[in-house]
């Protein structure tokens, strides 16, 4: 059986690296990496720390407008899926990368495997959520993460037998590499921040660096929580653009410990010693939570629905003073003291869904 497995994007080299690992003799893998991400130490740190083969196929399609991007590496994959003919082509999550993928395969009457399926914010504004929806509706095999993504898709008419509740992918992820990212990073020793004396912030979604105002809310927030407890932000690129454009790059690289993106080991090892994790990233919210620290979502949703019922996660909309005031109060506070199991699997997804894709008839 052949496999193309299409990826672009940070989280998706993570994402697929467990799935990658589990496919037995008998499963030929061919990676396609859009180039969607293309600086090295948003590609190919984690090609490295998960130790993955070099993908058989770079698009290099980098930056542009959704419609551009998308459209490059459509005209560039269904080339490869031609010549390839694969019995599948596996998807990830709910990037341009993703939605490129699934359309590409499914005008050619290739079978698409959807990880991650079923997630919904309700809100169409999010290029995501509309990556997510196209995705979810082209695809044969929806592989979803939790009850409540399952749920959304039976909404929308998509259920039976092709609909299979696997677990995250990004748990198994954590529960691989999370002691040996503690054993070899480096990372409190040289940006000089303590075991629980500091706050992790990441930002990069659309709505948060391309709208100025909620922009200024989060960064003058965090300049606010310094004040009381160092704040490391590995910064996205495109943030770092959105803040060098707004005018606020220098006093937000004074005022907190700015660093570039970081490596996956060093980025799980900040998550795991920090008081808490402030951020609009979908996987980090998560991760927070398998390392047991609270998190404060800067969004007005959150796809994972499951961890604000448990109190381990909080959502906090970028407007006005909210943001300073809301994290200070999350950290005065006891953490939750029940950290409920089973919400995202056991901890092999990528078994189950390896397992599917082989079987599948
Ligand atoms: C993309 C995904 C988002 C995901 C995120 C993970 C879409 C629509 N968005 O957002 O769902 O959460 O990846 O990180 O697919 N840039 C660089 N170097 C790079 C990559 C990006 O400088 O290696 C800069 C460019 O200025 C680019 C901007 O970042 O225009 C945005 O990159 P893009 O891939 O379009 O979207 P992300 O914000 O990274
Ligand atoms: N991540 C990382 N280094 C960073 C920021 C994030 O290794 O500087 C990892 C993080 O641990 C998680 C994934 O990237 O596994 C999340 O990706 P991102 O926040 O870019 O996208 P999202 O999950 O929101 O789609």
């Amino acid at each position: 059986m052949k496999i193309v497995t299409v990826i672009g994007a940070r989280p998706q080299f993570i994402k697929s690296a467990p799935v990658s690992l589990s496919f037995r003799p008998g499963i030929d893998e061919i990676v396609v990496h859009t180039g969607q991400h293309y600086d090295p130490e948003m590609t190919e740190v984690f090609f490295a720390d998960l130790e993955l083969p070099p993908p058989a196929y770079n698009l290099d399609v980098r930056s542009g407008p959704h419609g551009a991007q998308t459209g490059r590496m459509l005209e560039r994959l269904e080339k490869i899926l031609e010549q390839e003919n694969p019995d599948w082509v596996l998807v990830y999550g709910d990037t341009n990368s993703t939605l490129a993928g699934a359309l590409a395969a499914v005008k050619l009457h290739i079978r698409v495997a959807h990880v991650e399926a079923g997630l919904r914010s309700f809100d169409r504004r999010m290029p995501e959520e509309v990556n997510r929806i196209l995705t979810d509706h082209a695809s044969e095999l929806l592989l979803a993460p939790t009850v409540g993504a399952v749920h959304n898709l039976g909404q929308e008419g998509i259920a039976g037998s092709r609909v299979h509740l696997v677990g995250d992918v990004m748990y198994d992820a954590v529960l691989q590499h999370t002691a040996r990212a503690l054993r070899v990073s480096t990372v409190l020793d040289r940006i000089c921040v303590q075991p629980q004396g500091y706050v992790l912030a990441t930002v990069h979604r659309a709505g948060n660096t391309d709208d100025r105002e909620a922009m200024r809310a989060i960064f003058e927030g965090l300049l606010q929580v310094s004040t009381a407890v160092p704040v490391v932000v590995p910064l996205h690129p495109r943030t770092r653009k959105s803040l060098l454009d707004a005018g606020m790059l220098e006093a937000v690289a004074k005022g907190l410990t700015v660093v570039d993106p970081m490596g996956y080991f060093d980025m799980l090892t900040l998550e795991h010693h920090a008081c808490l994790v402030a951020t609009d990233s979908g996987g980090v919210q998560k991760e927070a939570f398998f390392h047991g620290v609270p998190c404060v979502t800067l969004r007005a949703e959150t796809e994972w629905i499951e961890l604000l019922a448990s109190g381990w996660n909080r959502l906090v909309p970028p407007l006005g003073g909210a943001v300073g005031t809301s994290i200070l109060s999350a950290l005065a506070e006891s953490r939750p003291t029940e950290r409920p199991s089973g919400i995202f699997g056991d901890g092999n997804a990528a078994g189950a869904i390896a397992a599917l894709l082989a079987n599948y008839r």
